[in-house]
């Protein structure tokens, strides 16, 4: 595959480059070892770079170790070697990861540095939620975020700049259907994609990746979806929310802070920083994980799910979507164009349950929409992860509840239903009776919430 990127503020063009070679083993093999491998599947942060999207003004922190080099194309890159300026000045953060004593082994450092340059440069402030998918096992945490809060008010050095010269990048030619084929015109891939469903697609690889890290799989054919501009994007149609399959978590959670703060709060706890700003919604629902995030609060919202396959399109309910475990309504050579949301559903929120509050996946999801007229259940659409081997509606819960009293006597008497509804796994997560309690807590959660209790996980309360 040919591509061309910024490396460092220089162009770097490469002619036959393996298109599901990771960033990380091509950057090392090229002498920058600055860069790290920990974990090798996203988890740890000491892998992570500094990109540019084509076009953006700001850089974003990504985990190089499950980047494929087949989605470097336009991009600006900087690594922990190009932060510092070519004279050798150091950028800010690393100047206060020094006089913070931010650094003991140094083996995570590169990576925080990374994390810290593309969020000082973003004027970010939540150190905590940026920083959080990155590990460190001997430093403890206060040192450097007092090192990221006093970086905070420098101005981002010029030579980090690479705006211009990323503009200047030429666009190498794009050959259909080639071994990493990065497709732009939507309609010409969707063609192409009805008459070759074998090919494997890739959004933001953040699963792919590990098929490839860890699973040592061969990709034969592949295709980015990154440069389908047409599938990226939200916005508001009537009633209605279009979310385009492209769209990156980080996206996703910035659009919805207005219409759906409690979805903008699920999207928070999604992984990481880094792993945000890659993983799209469309890849979230199309590997049909029983424990992704995003499946229970949009079934809960009545989400449609836009399927394509050449120039037919075609809608369904999201829950519809998921038929069991591993399999889904997905026709060979379909692909998701976008999700469907309403603008409103004031009702909802979502609970997401996992052993550690930051970059963990969840035991359980819930979602939970329950409208009343007055005091009375008149609607109720909840839907859950982690209780089955699909997100799933609860339907005999929903069934129960509706028509009784919005009462902690009433919603009690309807939970035993939960049990027709699901029977849990036990797992490394959770124990299938734990998945159960946890289940039916959200609901009483749900509505202590509504009557104006604080319930707050991260609250101790005696
Ligand atoms: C460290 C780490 C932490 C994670 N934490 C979470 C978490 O907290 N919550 C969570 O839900 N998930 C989590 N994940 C899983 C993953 O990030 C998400 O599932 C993500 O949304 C996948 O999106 P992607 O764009 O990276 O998909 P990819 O890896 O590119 O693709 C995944 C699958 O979807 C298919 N696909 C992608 N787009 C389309 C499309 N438009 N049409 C048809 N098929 C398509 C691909 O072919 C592939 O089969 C985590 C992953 C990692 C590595
Ligand atoms: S090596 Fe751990 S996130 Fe990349
Ligand atoms: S300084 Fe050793 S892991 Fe962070």
């Amino acid at each position: 595959m040919e591509i061309t990127f910024l490396l460092n503020g220089e162009t770097r063009h490469l002619r036959d480059v393996d298109p599901t070679q990771t960033l990380l083993d091509w950057l090392r093999a090229q002498g920058l070892t600055g860069t790290k491998e920990g974990c090798n599947e996203g988890d740890c942060g000491a892998c992570t770079v500094m990109v540019t999207e084509p076009g953006a003004d700001l850089p974003k922190a990504i985990n190089a170790c499950i980047l494929f080099m087949g989605q470097m194309q336009g991009r600006a890159l900087r690594t922990v070697e190009g932060i510092s300026a070519p004279d050798g000045t150091l950028h800010p953060v690393q100047e206060a990861m020094i006089a913070h004593h931010g650094s003991q082994c140094g083996f995570c450092t590169p990576g925080f540095v990374a994390s810290m340059a593309a969020g000082h440069a973003a004027g970010r402030d939540d150190h905590a939620d940026l920083l959080a998918g990155n590990l460190c096992r001997c430093t403890g945490y206060a040192p450097i975020l007092r090192a990221a809060k006093a970086a905070a008010a420098a101005p981002a050095p010029a030579h980090l700049d690479d705006r211009a010269a990323q503009a200047a990048l030429p666009a190498p030619a794009e050959t259909e259907g080639a071994h990493g084929w990065r497709p732009h015109d939507l309609d010409r891939f969707a063609a192409w994609y009805a008459e070759n469903p074998g090919a494997q697609l890739i959004a933001g690889a953040t699963d792919v990746g590990l098929w490839a890290t860890k699973q040592l799989r061969a990709l034969e054919q592949v295709v980015f979806l990154s440069g389908l501009s047409a599938l990226e994007g939200v916005e508001t149609q009537g009633d209605e929310i279009w979310i385009g399959a492209n769209t990156t978590i980080a996206a996703l959670r910035k659009a919805m802070e207005g219409p759906h703060p409690t979805f903008a709060e699920l999207l928070r706890r999604f992984a990481s920083e880094q792993i945000r700003q890659v993983a799209t919604i469309g890849g979230n629902i199309a590997n049909g994980s029983p424990i992704g995030d995003t499946p229970p609060l949009l079934i809960a919202m009545g989400a449609r799910l836009v399927l394509r396959r050449g120039a037919a399109r075609r809608e369904l309910p999201l829950e519809a979507f998921f038929l069991e475990y591993g399999k889904q309504d997905r026709a060979p050579g379909e692909f998701i164009e976008a999700v469907i949301v309403p603008k409103s559903a004031p009702e909802l929120a979502c609970y997401k349950l996992s052993k550690r509050f930051d970059q963990d996946i969840s035991a359980v999801c819930g979602g939970i929409n329950i409208t009343r007229d007055g005091s009375k259940i008149v609607s109720a659409r909840i839907a859950f992860g982690g209780m089955a081997g699909v997100p799933k509606r609860a339907k005999a819960l929903e069934t129960a509840l509706i028509g009784q009293p919005f009462t902690e006597a009433a919603i009690t008497a309807a939970l035993p239903a939960l049990e027709q509804d699901f029977t849990p796994m036990s797992d490394l997560r959770a124990s299938a009776r734990y998945r159960m309690e946890a289940a039916r807590a959200m609901v009483l959660r749900y509505l202590r919430e509504a009557e104006g209790e604080a319930t707050s996980v991260l609250e101790v309360r005696a």
